[in-house]
């Protein structure tokens, strides 16, 4: 791989194809089937050789094929079971024997440790042609569009679970086109990407089709091309002294809180490694609550909740629910302040990792 932020792909030879006999047995016709040749390059440069690439969304095996050509280990997750047994074909007449486990995560995990999670999710709006009540979870069935990026959510939160430190995640989506407006669906998905991982960048995958003319002001184009989106996991760094000038601006507004975790030990200890948010504890008391997260909102501070995009007024008990209220600011030089906001009395308890 190169510095281009493009890829221009060409479709696979023949022997790299989903053969037509097992195409014919996909009730899709094998329509949502990638290309070797999109993967391949990811492999190559995300993953050194032995290491184990993981599609969580396997569909017919396409990725698992593409690390295997290139010499590194492979395992994959689909929730069909017809089409877990297709890749498994598919693969076997490449003499390839990668694990293919029957389901979702988080639900079943992967089938073997990996260190590069390299995949295209299913799209929403698919018209496929099972039975919603046949495959719970199945993603294409998904009926509703928050719904679905929850679920992705879930599903890329066990995927940095089970991924090591400095590991890609690396997930192919494209905007789509539902009734006539752009739905940003790749847009949302790294936001929601964002949440779990740090984002790295993107490339642009081009496929060639054929130009036809377009009337004057007709919208759409014949989007060919998707994204990939490369994130990593890794502690992203908070910039310290951003952080201490914040947590300044907040004593001097008034308000009172308690530091503990990792930025107080940083304080105490240099020596100790940086912290990667500073931890706030706060009093039991809803309008001095309520107060903090409208001065912070119009501060400019992303407030979230879980990942979720929150707007104030949040109530306690929803707060205690979720243990914490992620609050984040980044400036123009790219410096990250993240203060994470939770009650005095749930200080001695165990907070869940951070989601
Ligand atoms: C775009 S296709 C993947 C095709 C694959 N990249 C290939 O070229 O062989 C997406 C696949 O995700 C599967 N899927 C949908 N929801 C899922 C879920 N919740 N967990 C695992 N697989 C799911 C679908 O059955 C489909 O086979």
């Amino acid at each position: 791989m190169d510095s281009r932020s493009w890829l221009l792909l060409e479709p696979d030879p023949p022997e790299l194809r989903l053969p037509e006999d097992l195409r014919a047995r996909d009730p899709f016709g094998g329509r949502d089937c990638g290309w070797v040749a999109q993967m391949r390059p990811f492999v190559r440069h995300y993953a050194a050789p032995g290491a184990r690439v993981f599609d969580p969304f396997c569909g017919f095996g396409t990725t698992l094929l593409a690390a295997a050509l290139e010499g590194r280990d492979a395992c994959g997750l689909e929730i069909d079971p017809a089409r877990a047994q297709l890749a498994r074909e598919r693969l076997h007449r490449h003499g390839i024997d990668a694990p293919i486990a029957t389901g979702t995560l988080p639900e079943t995990p992967a089938p073997a440790p990996f260190d590069l999670c390299l995949t295209n999710v299913p799209y929403f709006g698919c018209r496929w042609p099972g039975e919603a009540d046949a495959q719970a979870g199945q993603l294409y069935l998904e009926r509703d569009y928050e719904a679905y990026l929850r679920r992705l959510r879930d599903l890329f939160h066990a995927v940095r679970d089970a991924l090591p430190e400095d590991g890609y995640c690396i997930v192919m989506a494209e905007n789509l086109n539902l009734d006539g407006r752009l739905l940003p669906l790749a847009w949302d998905l790294a936001r929601v990407l964002g949440a779990l991982f740090v984002a790295r960048d993107e490339r642009l995958l081009c496929y060639r089709r054929e130009a036809r003319p377009l009337a004057p002001g007709d919208a759409r184009s014949d989007r060919s091309h998707e994204y990939a989106l490369v994130f990593q996991k890794q502690r992203e760094r908070v910039c310290l002294d951003s952080t201490r000038d914040a947590l300044q601006a907040l004593r001097d507004a008034g308000f009172a809180f308690d530091l503990y975790g990792s930025y107080p030990r940083w304080l105490a200890d240099p020596g100790v490694r940086e912290p990667a948010d500073a931890d706030l504890l706060l009093p039991d008391d809803q309008a001095e609550f309520d107060r903090l997260l409208w001065w912070l909102h119009e501060r400019d501070y992303a407030l979230s909740l879980w990942g979720e995009p929150l707007r104030p007024p949040l109530r306690l008990p929803r707060l205690r629910e979720h243990w914490y209220v992620r609050a984040q600011r980044r400036d123009r030089l790219g410096r990250l302040v993240r203060l994470d906001l939770s009650l005095a009395d749930q200080a001695g308890r165990q907070t869940p990792a951070a989601r």
